[in-house]
């Protein structure tokens, strides 16, 4: 039997959670909705998970009282935007809180209801519905089930760990 020493242990603040959250490196998206207002609405999001394959089924937690999370609320439909590597300027601008963030992101409507699709910047897209929405602190969870998959660029995803990008790297 072998004796195992614990390095440090700390009470579960919001600091230790976001430090030790930042040993888990994720890809990176930008979740888009069109608001109540016909404007494209998106921001940032890395909690991101698959839940179901039948059905097709994500969910995403996005802060309480973001302007994106609204939308999507309001309109019962969102866009996953999955970044590629080249994306890194894309997702500092929608965690930006920019309100302009469109102004210089290119996106089109996509072909089912969903949310923009950053076509630029993506390298897959899922137009999904929402279906189940649940409050936990200071974040919302939506779970959306996914109905259309499309494909835009060809670059490897981009990852964030350790508070830092990187591209996917081929080894
Ligand atoms: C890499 C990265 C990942 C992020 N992931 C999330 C997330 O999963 N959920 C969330 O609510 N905010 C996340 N954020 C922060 C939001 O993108 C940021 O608060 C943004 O301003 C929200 O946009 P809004 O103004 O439309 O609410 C992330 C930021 C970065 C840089």
């Amino acid at each position: 039997m072998t004796d195992y020493e614990t390095l440090s242990a700390k009470e579960a603040g919001p600091d230790e959670f976001r430090d030790m959250m930042s040993g888990f490196p994720s890809g990176v998206s930008v979740v888009t909705a069109i608001g109540t207002d016909g404007q494209p609405r998106g921001m940032t999001c890395s909690s991101v998970c698959s839940v179901s394959l039948a059905p097709p089924t994500i969910v995403v937690c996005l802060r309480y009282g973001s302007p994106t999370l609204e939308a999507v609320l309001d309109s019962e439909t969102f866009a996953l935007n999955l970044l590629h590597s080249r994306a890194k300027s894309v997702a500092l601008l929608f965690a930006s809180g920019d309100p302009r963030r469109f102004d210089t992101t290119p996106w089109r409507s996509g072909p089912s209801a969903g949310g923009p699709h950053l076509v630029r910047d993506a390298h897959s897209i899922a137009d999904c519905a929402v279906m189940l929405t649940q409050r936990v602190g200071d974040h919302v969870a939506v779970f959306g089930r996914t109905r259309l998959i499309a494909r835009h660029q060809q670059h490897p995803p981009l990852l964030y760990g350790l508070r830092e990008f990187r591209p996917w790297a081929a080894t």
